[in-house]
């Protein structure tokens, strides 16, 4: 069913949604506080590298405001906004503050409308925190307004197609009639739609993203071990996936997992466990694992090379190939640790320069011919581009698995 609805926070999963709903035909809203941004979505700029997204945004008629006054004729109001990590923890600053606005425009509301909750957030939190705030409007969940909390499994790179072809939707509700309204949003998307209460829709989308990480570091231990063995981990998983009760996908040895998400949401769910006093040894292993592949990564690289005064090419800067993402990407503690041993970086990638370059302005970045001249190859990423390249006569570790790079002089795999 065709609904007006406004999407709180153009991040990635409120651009991408939004964009979506607006294709979809709905009556789309959506606002963030950063007119910056607002005004680049408004004139058919991403902010953001997404693939197909710039020409979906260029395509669909939607409104993009400051203003959240503007939520008032919407139905359903979805909050997209960020639960990034900080020394402190997850900060949820950014969904309390939001709360608070709509809390606002809540009280000043004469008709029904449902809050949907996309961020990733803890257990509890939506309970506990958010639905808390929204009744300082002086109404009341379950009776004057609609809660529900149904969260997103889009792959950045690949999140427009995750969007319109979901695997499921989880529709947590506050109430039955909460639920409905989602329900009809979502009744042509084809898709199984799993209603069940706030908490645990919360726990799927952190249970899912914490499976696919130890799915990550499962086959990065077996890797570690095949490398020592002389066996090709690669062969291992294929051998494996055949049996579809472990299945063939999520289990590519390399450097490990990095991104907004999976590394994020494991800290949060084990933030969780501790709270309740319940220790999570195997979140904490997967977690603990995927920093030493980085470590693995330097010691394979320091057989060949001494690092001091050495130039070491990068390829590969996002988190992973088809983003512009850096963020908790492996590549940063990869020439932290180079630059404290005294090496010169020379780094590339296809769309991340930018992003990583405010990170670390002082190493040189280069073209991808520019990379072989170096006296060792990191490969970081699985760009596509990786595997034309001529590597004859080099010296590569390869944390993606980059099958053209095995013809370098020396040649080592991480987990191969
Ligand atoms: C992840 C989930 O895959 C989405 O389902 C979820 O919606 C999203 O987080 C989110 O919570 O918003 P994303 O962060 O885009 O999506 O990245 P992934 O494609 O999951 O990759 C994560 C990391 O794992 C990358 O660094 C990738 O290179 C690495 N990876 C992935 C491996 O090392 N091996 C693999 O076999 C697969």
């Amino acid at each position: 069913m065709k609904t007006s609805i406004s999407v709180i926070g153009a991040g990635y999963v409120g651009l991408v949604i939004a964009t979506c709903l607006a294709e979809l035909g709905n009556e789309v809203t959506l606002i963030d506080i950063d007119e910056l941004k607002v005004n680049s979505i408004r004139n058919g700029v991403s902010p953001i590298y997404e693939e197909g997204l710039e020409d979906l945004l260029r395509k669909v008629n939607m409104q993009v405001t400051t203003d959240y006054e503007k939520t008032l004729p919407s139905k359903i109001i979805m909050l997209c906004l960020g639960t990034p990590s900080d020394e402190s923890g997850i900060n949820l600053n950014y969904i309390s503050e939001a709360s608070t606005k709509l809390a606002g425009i809540l009280k000043r509301r004469q008709d029904y409308s449902v809050i949907n909750i996309k961020s990733t957030i803890a257990p509890g939190t939506t309970e506990g925190l958010i639905i808390p705030s929204l009744e300082k409007s002086g109404k009341k969940a379950g009776k004057d307004f609609g809660v529900c909390m149904s969260p997103e499994f889009l792959r950045e790179g690949k999140a427009i197609n995750d969007f319109m072809n979901p695997a499921r939707i989880i529709v947590g509700e506050h109430d039955r009639t909460s639920g409905d309204v989602l329900c009809q949003l979502y009744e042509h998307f084809n898709a199984p739609i799993m209603r069940t209460s706030i908490k645990t829709a919360e726990m799927i989308k952190l249970a899912s993203n914490a499976f696919l990480a130890t799915k990550i570091s499962f086959i990065n231990e077996i890797g570690n071990m095949c490398k020592q063995l002389g066996i090709d981990a690669y062969d291992v998983a294929k051998g494996m996936g055949f049996d579809d009760r472990i299945g063939n996908k999520f289990l590519n040895a390399g450097v490990g997992f990095g991104g907004s998400c999976l590394p994020k949401d494991l800290k949060m769910l084990i933030a969780k466990a501790q709270e309740i006093n319940y220790e999570p040894k195997i979140l904490e292993a997967v977690l603990k694992l995927n920093d030493e592949q980085v470590v693995r990564m330097l010691d394979l690289l320091k057989k060949h090379v001494q690092l001091k005064g050495a130039i070491i090419g990068l390829l590969g800067l996002a988190f992973k190939s088809g983003t512009d993402d850096v963020r908790d990407s492996r590549a940063i503690g990869i020439v932290d640790a180079l630059l404290k041993e005294g090496a010169i970086v020379k780094a590339y990638d296809p769309l991340a320069i930018k992003n990583f370059s405010q990170i670390f302005p002082q190493i040189e970045y280069v073209t991808i011919e520019q990379v072989l001249n170096s006296d060792a190859i990191l490969i970081l990423a699985e760009c596509e581009e990786f595997n034309k390249l001529d590597y004859k006569g080099r010296i590569v570790i390869d944390g993606r698995r980059v099958a053209k790079a095995r013809e370098a002089e020396i040649y080592e795999g991480i987990c191969w």
